[in-house]
C-alpha cells in the first residue's frame, strides 16, 4: 500500500526521505517519488523501485524540506505520470487513500482551466488546493487545505508543500494513517512509524478530521473548524534493529524465527499458573457484562480472519459464547443482526485495514461492545474500539503475516480463558492446564525451528507442484486455511485450505497423484477422523504430507512424509502446526526463486477498500 514520508529541519532532506521510504518498501509499491524545496520545489518520480528513484535525483540536490511517497496503484496504471507527488503550480501533494468524488472534482477543475497530467484521484487534491489558495482567495496553505479536505469524499492522509511558504509542511487525515515524528530541530511526517524509527521514537498520532502544520521546531494540530488541538507525544517501543533483517535472508524467515520471543512477549505478565487466571487489565468489560454476553462476532480479513476461526472454537468451548466469524469486506455490506449485549472482536495486525475498520464502525452503531486485537500501538483500530488487546510481536515487515498470526492466536487463547473463567465455564484446573501449555509453546516452537531442515527438504521435493491441498478438522481447519493462504501468497502455487470432511462434497474431484495434500493430523478428538480423510485421498493416489505429533508412531503407515511437532495440549497444537506450515511455504517460495518479502500484487497494510 502507499507510503508517505515528510521531513523538515536542518538536515539534508533527500537521503532522509529516501531512507524513510526504504523503511516503507515492505508495504508493497510500484512507483516512488519525492519533492524537495531547493529554492523552488523540485520533484522526481518514477515507476520503479526506490533505488531507481535515487538514481534520477541529481547528486547535488540540496534542501532541508521535502515529502516522499511510495505508490501502490489504485487509480491509473503504475506509470511515472501517476506516481506521487502531484503538482499544481508551486504546490506539491502526496496522498494515501482514495478520493471517491475525484471524477466530479476533476470535471469542475478542468472547466476552471486546470490541466491534468495523471490518471490518479490524487491530482485533484493538488489542483483543488491550488484553487482554494489562489483561484478563490488568498488563503494560506493551512486554510487552503482545510477548505480542500471539506470537499473531499473518501479517505486520505495528505502531506503538502507550497513554494511560497517554504518553512512549513501541511498535513491532513481521514481514514488513512498519519503520524508526526518529533526530532531535535527536525520534525517528520509518515504514514507508518516504521519509517521514523531511524530518526525518532517520539510521535504524535493524527486523528481523523485533523489538519496541521509541521515546522522544524513545532507541530500545530487543528480540527476542521480551526480549533487548536493539543496532544502529548507517545514513545514507540519498537527498535530499529527489530525492523531490520539481522542477518536473515528474508524478513519472513527472521519473523518466523522470532516467534518464541514474540509469543512470550504477548503473554508476559498476564498468566497465573498458580491461580489458573489470565489477567487482561486492558479489557474494559465489567464482570456482569461478561456474564450477560450472548454472542460474539469476530471481524477480520485474510490471515487475521483465519485466526478468528480458531477464536470462534475457543470462545465457544472455553467461554460458552456463541461466536460468528465475519469477513470484514462482506460484513460492511450485509445486514447484520446485532444488539447491545453482544461483543465485536476485530482482529487486525496492522490496525489499519480499511474493510475491518468500516465493519467495526458499522457494528458499533448497533451498540455492541468492541475489542480490538492488534499489533500496532496507536493504529486507527485502537481509537475505534472500547478495549485494545495488543499482541507484542514487534514490527512485521514481510508481507506474509507469520509472527503476528501466532501472537493473535495467543491473544485469543488468553481472551477465551479470561472470559471462560469469568463466566464460570471452565474451572481453575482446566485453565491451569492451558496456561502451562501456553508457557511451553516458545520452547516447543524453538524445537521446530531447530529441525527445520526436514521441512525444507519436503518443500523442495514438492516445489514444482501446480496445486496443493491443506486439510484439517475442527481446530486444525483454520490451520489448513492459513497454510494454504501462506503458500499461495508467496510461492504463487494454487492452494486450497479445506475442512477435511468437506473433501468428498466436491474437491475430491481435483485430487490426483500430482496433488500434494498436507493433512494436519495432530492428536486430539478428531484424530481418527483425519486418518479416514487421509485414506480417502491416498485412495486417489495423492501424496500426503502429515503434520503430526512427535509421539505419534502410527501415522507413518498412512502417509508419504511426516513433519513433526512437539506434543502439546490439543487446543494449543494449532500454534505449532502453523509454524511448520509457515516454514513449508517459505522454503517452497525460496526454491522457486519468488519475491518472498514482497509478493506480487500484495501489500502489507490494505488501507483501501
Ligand atoms: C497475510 O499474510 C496477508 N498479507 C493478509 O491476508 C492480511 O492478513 C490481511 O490483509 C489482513 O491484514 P490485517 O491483519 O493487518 O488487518
Amino acid at each position: 500500500m502507499c507510503g508517505i514520508v515528510g521531513y523538515i529541519g536542518d538536515g539534508h532532506a533527500v537521503p532522509i526521505l529516501i531512507d524513510s521510504l526504504r523503511m516503507l518498501e515492505y508495504r508493497g509499491y510500484d512507483s516512488a517519488g519525492v519533492t524537495v524545496f531547493n529554492g523552488s520545489l523540485e520533484t522526481y518520480k518514477i515507476a520503479g523501485r526506490i533505488k531507481e528513484l535515487e538514481n534520477i535525483i541529481p547528486e547535488n540536490t540540496k534542501g532541508s524540506i521535502g515529502i516522499g511517497h511510495t505508490r501502490w496503484a489504485t487509480h491509473g496504471k503504475p506509470e511515472t505520470k501517476n506516481a506521487h507527488p502531484h503538482i499544481s503550480s508551486g504546490i506539491s501533494v502526496v496522498h494515501n487513500g482514495i478520493i471517491e468524488n475525484y471524477l466530479e472534482l476533476k470535471e469542475r477543475l478542468t472547466d476552471l482551466g486546470y490541466e491534468f497530467q495523471s490518471d490518479t484521484d490524487t491530482e485533484v487534491i493538488a489542483h483543488l488546493l491550488h484553487f482554494n489558495m489562489n483561484g478563490n482567495s488568498n488563503n494560506s496553505l493551512l486554510d487552503g487545505l482545510a477548505e480542500t479536505v471539506k470537499e473531499l469524499k473518501g479517505s486520505y492522509a495528505i502531506a503538502a508543500l507550497y513554494d511560497k511558504e517554504p518553512g512549513i509542511m501541511a498535513f491532513a487525515r481521514k481514514d488513512s494513517p498519519l503520524v508526526v515524528g518529533l526530532g531535535n530541530g527536525s520534525n517528520y511526517t509518515a504514514s507508518d512509524v516504521t519509517a521514523l524509527l531511524k530518526h525518532t521514537k517520539k510521535v504524535i498520532f493524527i486523528n481523523d478530521d485533523e489538519i496541521g502544520l509541521v515546522k522544524p521546531e513545532t507541530v500545530e494540530i487543528y480540527d476542521l473548524e480551526g480549533h487548536t488541538i493539543s496532544r502529548d507525544p507517545e514513545t514507540i517501543e519498537w527498535t530499529l534493529e527489530a525492523a531490520e533483517k539481522a542477518g536473515y535472508e528474508h524478513f519472513m524467515l527472521k519473523e518466523i524465527h522470532e516467534q518464541p520471543t514474540s509469543i512470550q512477549d504477548t503473554f508476559a505478565g498476564k498468566l497465573s499458573e498458580l491461580e489458573g487466571t489470565v489477567t487482561l487489565k486492558e479489557l474494559y468489560l465489567k464482570p456482569e457484562e461478561i456474564k450477560r454476553l450472548r454472542r460474539a462476532t469476530i471481524i477480520a480479513c485474510g490471515t487475521s480472519w483465519n485466526a478468528g476461526i480458531l477464536g470462534k472454537y475457543l470462545f465457544e468451548k472455553l467461554a460458552g459464547i456463541h461466536t460468528d466469524v465475519e469477513t470484514a469486506s462482506e460484513f460492511r455490506y450485509s445486514n447484520p443482526v446485532l444488539c447491545g449485549e453482544e461483543l465485536t472482536i476485530a482482529i487486525t495486525q496492522s490496525g489499519e485495514t480499511a474493510d475491518t475498520l468500516a465493519a467495526v464502525r458499522s457494528s458499533s452503531s448497533y451498540g455492541c461492545r468492541s475489542i480490538a486485537i492488534t499489533n500496532v500501538v496507536g493504529s486507527t483500530i485502537t481509537r475505534e474500539s472500547d478495549s485494545v488487546l495488543y499482541t507484542r510481536a514487534g514490527p512485521e515487515i514481510g508481507v506474509a503475516a507469520t509472527k503476528t498470526f501466532t501472537a493473535q492466536l495467543i491473544a485469543l487463547y488468553m481472551l477465551a480463558i479470561n472470559l471462560g473463567r469469568a463466566r464460570g465455564v471452565i474451572s481453575a484446573n482446566e485453565a491451569k492446564d492451558l496456561i502451562v501449555g501456553i508457557k511451553r509453546l516458545p520452547g516447543q516452537i524453538q524445537k521446530i525451528l531447530n529441525r527445520k531442515e526436514a521441512i525444507k527438504e519436503c518443500a523442495i521435493q514438492f516445489a514444482e507442484s501446480r496445486d496443493y491441498f491443506f486439510i484439517g478438522r475442527y481446530l486444525n481447519f483454520p490451520v489448513a486455511l492459513e497454510g494454504a493462504l501462506k503458500l499461495k501468497e508467496i510461492s504463487y502455487i494454487h492452494a486450497e485450505g479445506y475442512a477435511a470432511g468437506e473433501l468428498k462434497h466436491g474437491p475430491l474431484a481435483l485430487i490426483t497423484e500430482e496433488t500434494p495434500v498436507v493433512a494436519i493430523a495432530t492428536k486430539g478428538h478428531t484424530y481418527e477422523k483425519i486418518l479416514s480423510n487421509i485414506k480417502e485421498v491416498k485412495a486417489r493416489d495423492a501424496t500426503v504430507i502429515a503434520v503430526a505429533d512427535d509421539d505419534d508412531t502410527e501415522i507413518e503407515k498412512y502417509v508419504d512424509v511426516v513433519l513433526r511437532v512437539p506434543s502439546s495440549h490439543e487446543l494449543l497444537s494449532p500454534v505449532l502446526s502453523s509454524v511448520v506450515l509457515q516454514l513449508l511455504s517459505y522454503y517452497t517460495a525460496l526454491a522457486k526463486g519468488c519475491s518472498i518479502d514482497k509478493p506480487r500484487n500484495l501489500a502489507k497494510s490494505v488501507t483501501v477498500e
